[in-house]
């Protein structure tokens, strides 16, 4: 079989052209006669890989100085008990937007440290929508308000960030990182597992506001004490080496292509062929709120769930895999992430449309 087009929400598609390199490199990286894998992250040249991502990184996404970069591991989960434990430590209360089960996840791991509280939430519609706030709903003295950006399960996007004055905004990032521009001078801190845009599994990268670091509880950790790893760069154990050099290329990569705006541009023209056909179709409907549709990911459903197991069995024979929907919204979910070539949701659309032929 050839490759396939893959629409998992994670892990998912790597750009074919890194793919290559990483193939080319694997044996020898750049004459060092061994495999990034193999490779000990206190050599030199592995310290050229980790400080030249940093430096792409930082310009692809404008991250002033002011900001420290972290590659961790233990994916965007562990985040949610890290957050809490680096930052909910003036007030002890934390304010949180739920969109969807990831934030959820992050509210409950919150609660279990301190004042946590739902400010608002989309759950009354199986989050098919972002909810709306304003600065006077979160707690003036709320050590944090903490969104979730891009909701990979339910397809939905912040299009406009809640204002919350002057309280810090944390976001996760997982499945919209790299996907256009964002001003992170806006946040906080950003964060995201990198298993959706950015990189192979095992890696989790977290943008954060220096003054915010030196803080943490007492019980904090170590391992989850954010200004650890910012002290030690990011090397104070091992960290993920090859998925931090997988990482490097796909920056390249998106810097080839033109950066984020040119990302941006590519990652429209694919959503607008999908919702486009979406909106006209008499048989797939989209389930979400159309001001607030993801670039990213894309659920939609045929309204009968036979049918939409035969579409789920016979997109995959095509070569069209991974598009059944999160259990909970069920139907299916194509999941568009940077690297899906607009070939891919070209055969997608095609699909569509002959299955609909076939069944509508
Ligand atoms: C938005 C979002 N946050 C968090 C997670 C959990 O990530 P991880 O598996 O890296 O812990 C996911 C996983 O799909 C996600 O989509």
């Amino acid at each position: 079989m050839g490759r396939v087009y893959n629409f998992s929400a994670g892990p998912s598609m790597l750009p074919e052209e890194v793919l290559k390199k990483a193939a080319a490199e694997m044996l020898d990286y750049e004459g060092s006669g061994q495999s990034v894998m193999e490779m000990s992250h206190r050599s030199k040249v592995f310290d050229g890989i980790i400080k030249s991502e940093e430096a792409l990184l930082r310009e692809l996404m404008n991250i002033p100085d002011n900001y420290k970069v972290l590659f961790l591991q233990g994916g965007a989960s562990t985040q949610f008990a890290a957050i809490p434990l680096n930052f909910m430590n003036g007030s002890n209360k934390a304010d949180f937007i739920i969109t969807g089960q990831w934030a959820k996840k992050a509210y409950s791991e919150a609660k279990r440290y301190g004042d946590a509280k739902v400010v608002a939430s989309s759950e009354d519609e199986t989050y098919s929508y972002i909810p709306k706030t304003t600065s006077s709903d979160f707690r003036e003295d709320a050590d944090y308000v903490y969104v979730c950006l891009n909701n990979t399960i339910y397809g939905t996007v912040y299009k406009e960030l809640p204002d919350t004055g002057k309280i810090p905004l944390i976001a996760d990032i997982s499945s919209c990182f790299l996907s256009e521009p964002l001003d992170v001078t806006k946040f906080a801190m950003v964060y995201g597992g990198a298993q959706k845009n950015i990189a192979p599994s095992g890696l989790t990268i977290v943008i954060v506001r220096e003054d915010l670091l030196g803080n943490a509880r007492d019980i904090t950790p170590t391992m989850l004490n954010y200004q650890i790893h910012a002290d030690n760069n990011s090397l104070y154990n091992t960290p993920p080496c090859y998925t931090i050099y997988v990482c490097k290329l796909v920056l390249e990569w998106i810097k080839s292509l033109g950066g984020l705006e040119k990302m941006k541009e590519l990652n429209e023209a694919k959503a607008k062929l999908l919702y486009d056909f979406l909106d006209n179709s008499k048989l797939f409907k989209g389930t979400v709120r159309k001001e607030d549709r993801s670039l990213m990911n894309v659920p939609f459903v045929t309204g009968n769930d036979e049918l939409d197991a035969k579409f789920v069995k016979e997109s995959t024979e095509a070569g069209l895999v991974n598009l059944k929907g999160h259990r909970s919204v069920g139907g299916m979910r194509a999941s568009i992430y940077n690297a899906m070539p607009i070939e891919g949701v070209k055969a997608l659309v095609e699909f569509m449309e002959k299955f609909e032929k076939e069944n509508g």
